[in-house]
């Protein structure tokens, strides 16, 4: 048996193919395109595993999945690969349309040739497991009850339209031609191996560089927060046990506004890292909004629970601290991450 996984040198994925392998020994065959967010020295724990097999490869290459369908023969395709950050999809929707909506299309037509030919049990067993956001359902006003399975989508921004979109496809390709799949719609990730360039790792990279900390508008929007190696085990639980057809939304039962997670930050930086330049809110800066800026997103995460019994392990409390932790303990690991690409990001999005 084996499994295919896209995008498994991301943050969320390569979280999911180290984690895989705590419970398991079926092999992963891993492809990537590596753009700026992939990152093989995620992976370094599993360079001389024979159960992990990376191909650097674009999920848009449908004669390329043709034939790592055809060589490996998975049981199942859980998908993460996708264009992720929402503020570089404000300034260039381009590629998340392709990777995110095209891409997805190639690799449910292929998943479907390759199933259609499979006989038996290897027919039936099969799954496709797309990886998706809680952004499709747009955002929540204040008294609003959290997002269920049952809400209509509303993406607002193009990142979360292209997630939406390629949601479409999952549930058409299901429905028309009855291919296997499951879908699960999370809310935000942090944890260890986090590209720098999302709310928690920015925020804890630049305090330990002395640099502002910017929070966008009056930083009084939410969202949910779901420790990454959770929102694994959470993958984990659908993919073996999620009905066909379904959609299974995970999330970590922690509603925050960005400010009060930036100065969860700062504290937890006082603690373990104290400048002696004094404490680290200090750097907190607020700036320009983000164009169309959702207000609030919060996971109704019941269904999952009811059905498959999975709740998160992590409260924010202990899955900040690990995760502050890691970044304090793997400082090499972020100077080679903010390579000249991510510094033109940078100065892209703040100024310089
Ligand atoms: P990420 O940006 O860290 O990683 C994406 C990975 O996909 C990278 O390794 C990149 O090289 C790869 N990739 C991009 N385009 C590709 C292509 N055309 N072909 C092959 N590989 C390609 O993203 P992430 O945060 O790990 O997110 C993984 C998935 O989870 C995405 O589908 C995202 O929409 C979803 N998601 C993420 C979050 C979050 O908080 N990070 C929340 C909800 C859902
Ligand atoms: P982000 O990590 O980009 O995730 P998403 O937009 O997918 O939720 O942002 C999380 C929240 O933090 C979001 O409300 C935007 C806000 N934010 C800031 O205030 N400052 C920043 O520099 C960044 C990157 C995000």
């Amino acid at each position: 048996m084996t499994i295919l996984v896209t995008g498994g040198a991301g943050f969320i994925g390569s979280n999911f193919v180290l984690d895989w392998f705590k419970s398991s020994d079926e092999p992963v065959v891993n492809l990537d395109a590596l753009t700026y967010a992939g990152n093989l020295e995620n992976l370094a724990p599993l360079k001389d595993d024979s159960r992990h097999i990376f191909v650097k490869g674009d999920i848009c290459d449908r004669a390329l999945i043709d034939q790592l369908l055809a060589t490996h023969r998975p049981r199942a395709i859980v998908h993460f690969a996708a264009e992720s950050h929402v503020d570089r999809s404000i300034h260039g929707p381009g590629a998340f349309m392709r990777t995110n909506v095209e891409g997805t299309f190639s690799l449910l037509e292929a998943a479907r040739a390759y199933w259609s030919a499979l006989q038996g049990d290897a027919k039936a067993g099969f799954r496709f497991h797309h990886v998706s956001t809680d952004e499709v359902y747009g955002s929540l006003k204040p008294e609003d009850p959290p997002f269920a399975e049952t809400n209509p989508y509303e993406p607002n921004s193009p990142y979360s339209a292209s997630k939406a979109a390629s949601d479409h496809l999952v549930r058409a390709w299901h429905h028309t031609y009855g291919l296997p799949v499951v879908t699960t719609n999370c809310s935000n990730n942090y944890g260890p191996l986090h590209f720098p360039e999302k709310l928690i790792p920015l925020m804890i990279v630049n305090a330990l560089a002395g640099k502002p900390l910017p929070v966008y508008g009056d930083g009084q929007q939410i969202r949910d927060w779901l420790y990454v190696t959770d929102h694994c085990s959470g993958i984990r639980a659908v993919l073996a046990g999620g009905a066909l057809g379904e959609t299974y939304n995970i999330g970590g039962w922690n509603e925050k506004a960005n400010i009060d997670i930036v100065k969860t930050v700062c504290a937890l930086l006082d603690e373990l890292r104290p400048d002696p330049a004094g404490p680290y809110s200090r750097l907190i800066t607020y700036v320009t909004d983000r164009p169309g800026h959702d207000r609030r997103y919060a996971i109704d995460a019941r269904k999952i629970e009811r059905e498959l019994g999975w709740r998160p392990a992590e409260t924010f409390e202990t899955g900040i601290r690990k995760t502050v932790a890691w970044y304090l303990e793997n400082e090499a690991w972020v100077a080679r991450v903010q390579s000249g690409a991510y510094r033109d990001w940078v100065s892209q999005q703040y100024g310089d």
